[in-house]
C-alpha cells in the first residue's frame, strides 16, 4: 500500500509538475488529477525521465462534480492520504480580462467542487495555489499577509480572492480542515534537467515564455507593456521566483499542515526582491549571452505598477526561503526553450 499519498489537481501543469518532482524527492506519492485543458500529456514523459516512473494520473475535469466525487472516493478508500494540493486553474492576468467567465467558471467552480468532494470523503488537509494578485495594488511594498485585500485589478485576481474566502468559510464550518493559502508572486524558469518547464498552449501571456519565444525568433519581438509607470525605469516591477523554489515551498507547507489543527493560513511565496521588466531583460541577456528582441508598447489592462513579497512568514512558519537567483531562473528558462526548439 502506498503511504503519504498526495492528491495533486493540475499536476500536469507548470507549477504542479515541478511540485510532483519535489513531493517524490521528499518521500510522498503524488496522485495527479488533470484534464489537460491547460497542460499537455507530454509532461508525463518529462516526469518519467526525471523520476524513472510515470506518476499515477486520473484524467478528470475538476469542475465535473460526479467525476471528482468518484475519483476522490476511490483514492480516499486507499487510506494514507497526506493531503490535497489544488493547482488546477487558469492563471493569466491579461487573458482573464478578455475571458472573465471562463476564469470564474474554472477557478471558482473547481475549488468549490473539490471542497465538496473532500468533505464527502473525509479529506482535511489542503494546500491551495493562490496568488499575490489577491492584494490588488498594495499601498505598501514589500507586501505581507496582513495587507488588506483590495478590489482585484483583474478577474483572475478576483477568482483567487473568492477561492480563498471559500476555503476560509469551509474551514470555519469544518474545524478539522487544515489549509495553507500559498500566494505566489511570479513563477518563472524550469527544472534544471530541461525535462519539464512552462508549456503555454498557444500565445504565451506571461512575460518569460513570451521573452524566450521572441529570443528564439518564434514570435515577434517582445513588447514591454508600458514604460510610463511610476517606477525607476518606468516599467512594472514584479517578484520573480524560480519554479523549483516554489515547488519546494509546497512540500514544506504540506509537512507543516500535517502538524497543525484547524488552521487556514495565507503565506506569501516570493523572493522578497522586485525586478522591473527592463531589469529582467538585462538579466536574461547577461545570463545567456543573447539579445532579447524587444520594443516599448502601451500598458496592458489589469496590470498593477509594482509588487514584491515580504517573505518572512514562509521562513518562520515553514522554514522555507527562495534559494535560486533570477539569473539562474532565466538560464533554466532559456535551456527549456532550447529543448522545446527555436526557429533555426
Ligand atoms: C509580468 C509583467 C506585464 C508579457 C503573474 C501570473 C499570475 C500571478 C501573478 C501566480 C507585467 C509584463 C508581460 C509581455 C510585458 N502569479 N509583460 N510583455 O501579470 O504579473 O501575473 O503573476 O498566481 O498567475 O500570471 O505576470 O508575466 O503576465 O506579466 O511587458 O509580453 O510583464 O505587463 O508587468 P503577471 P505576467
Amino acid at each position: 500500500m502506498q503511504s503519504n499519498q498526495v492528491i495533486v489537481t493540475g499536476g500536469a501543469g507548470y507549477i504542479g509538475s515541478h511540485t510532483v518532482v519535489e513531493l517524490i524527492a521528499e518521500g510522498y506519492t503524488p496522485i495527479l488529477i488533470d484534464n489537460f485543458s491547460n497542460s499537455h500529456p507530454d509532461v508525463l514523459i518529462g516526469l518519467e525521465r526525471i523520476l524513472g516512473k510515470v506518476p499515477e494520473l486520473f484524467e478528470v475535469d475538476c469542475c465535473d462534480a460526479g467525476a471528482m466525487d468518484r475519483t476522490i472516493s476511490d483514492i480516499s478508500k486507499r487510506g494514507n492520504i497526506s493531503g490535497v494540493i489544488h493547482f488546477a486553474a487558469y492563471k493569466a492576468v491579461g487573458e482573464s480580462t478578455e475571458q472573465p467567465v471562463k476564469y470564474f467558471q474554472n477557478n471558482i467552480g473547481s475549488t468549490a467542487t473539490l471542497l465538496d468532494a473532500m468533505e464527502r470523503h473525509g479529506l482535511q488537509t489542503l494546500v491551495f495555489s493562490s496568488s499575490c494578485t489577491v492584494y490588488g495594488q498594495p499601498a505598501e511594498i514589500p507586501v505581507d499577509e496582513s495587507a488588506p485585500i483590495l478590489p482585484a485589478e483583474s478577474p483572475y485576481g478576483y477568482t483567487k480572492q473568492v477561492c480563498e474566502r471559500l476555503i476560509q468559510d469551509a474551514q470555519a464550518s469544518r474545524p478539522e480542515i487544515n489549509a495553507a493559502l500559498l500566494r505566489y508572486f511570479n513563477p518563472i524558469g524550469a527544472h534544471p534537467s530541461s525535462e519539464i518547464g512552462e508549456l503555454p498552449l498557444g500565445h504565451p501571456n506571461n512575460l518569460i515564455p513570451y521573452l524566450t519565444q521572441a529570443t528564439a525568433e518564434l514570435r515577434s519581438p517582445l513588447t514591454v507593456f508600458g514604460d510610463d509607470y511610476p517606477t525607476p525605469d518606468g516599467t512594472c516591477i514584479r517578484d520573480y521566483i524560480h519554479v523549483v523554489d516554489l515547488a519546494k515551498a509546497h512540500v514544506a507547507a504540506l509537512r507543516w499542515l500535517q502538524k497543525q489543527s484547524g488552521v487556514c493560513e495565507p503565506i506569501n511565496l516570493g523572493t522578497g526582491t522586485g525586478s522591473s521588466i527592463l531589469e529582467v531583460i538585462q538579466a536574461f541577456e547577461t545570463a545567456n549571452g543573447l539579445a532579447v528582441p524587444h520594443q516599448l508598447g502601451s500598458r496592458r489592462p489589469g496590470d498593477i505598477t509594482a509588487i514584491y513579497a515580504n517573505a518572512e512568514k514562509a521562513k518562520s512558519l515553514l522554514g522555507w526561503t527562495a534559494e535560486k537567483s533570477l539569473k539562474e531562473a532565466l538560464r533554466d528558462a532559456w535551456n527549456w526553450q532550447l529543448k522545446l526548439g527555436t526557429s533555426d
